[in-house]
């Protein structure tokens, strides 16, 4: 009984996680913060593989992790910029490649081929340019 109690709950609470994305009503500041902290990770990423602080890959893998899930929780459309609002199928394409290279960076480092790790994360930063050239009519 105990175990369908808890059952429900559980499926209770994902089906409100899960629910429609809500409008991205934040401030110019935690969209900026999302950022931040993807640029702390590629920062990591790089500065683990150029000067072998191994640790440091993994922590920057997380951070980039975290900070495309935060934006994927909302609507891109409203995310982006209003005249390039337009752009948001790119910039989710953008937005799952990243977590794909990510992936393959995480992989790279376990399987210690830190060669393949460094590409990936270099596949992984043009994503992150391919939206900002759109976003900034670059
Ligand atoms: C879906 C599109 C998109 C992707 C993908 C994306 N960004 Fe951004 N980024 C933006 C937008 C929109 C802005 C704000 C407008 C601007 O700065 O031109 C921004 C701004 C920034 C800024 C400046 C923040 C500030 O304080 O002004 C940094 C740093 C940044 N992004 C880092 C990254 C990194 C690192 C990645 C890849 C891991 C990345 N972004 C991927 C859309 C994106």
């Amino acid at each position: 009984m105990k175990k369908i109690l808890f059952t429900i709950i559980l499926l209770v609470l994902s089906i409100q996680l899960n629910a429609a994305p809500v409008s991205y009503s934040e401030t110019h500041e935690s969209k900026a913060s999302d950022m931040k902290e993807m640029a702390d990770g590629m920062g990591l990423i790089m500065n683990g593989l150029l000067y072998n602080y191994l640790d440091n890959v993994n922590m920057g893998v997380k951070k980039i992790q975290g900070g495309v899930k935060r934006i994927q929780s909302h609507d891109l459309k409203q995310y982006l910029p209003a005249d390039t609002a337009y752009a948001h199928k790119f910039g989710e394409k953008s937005l799952r490649r990243i977590m794909e290279y990510s992936k393959d960076v995480e992989e790279s480092m376990k399987a210690k081929d830190y060669e393949a790790a460094f590409d990936s994360s270099t596949l992984l930063m043009r994503q992150c340019n391919s939206c900002h050239s759109r976003v900034r009519g670059w």
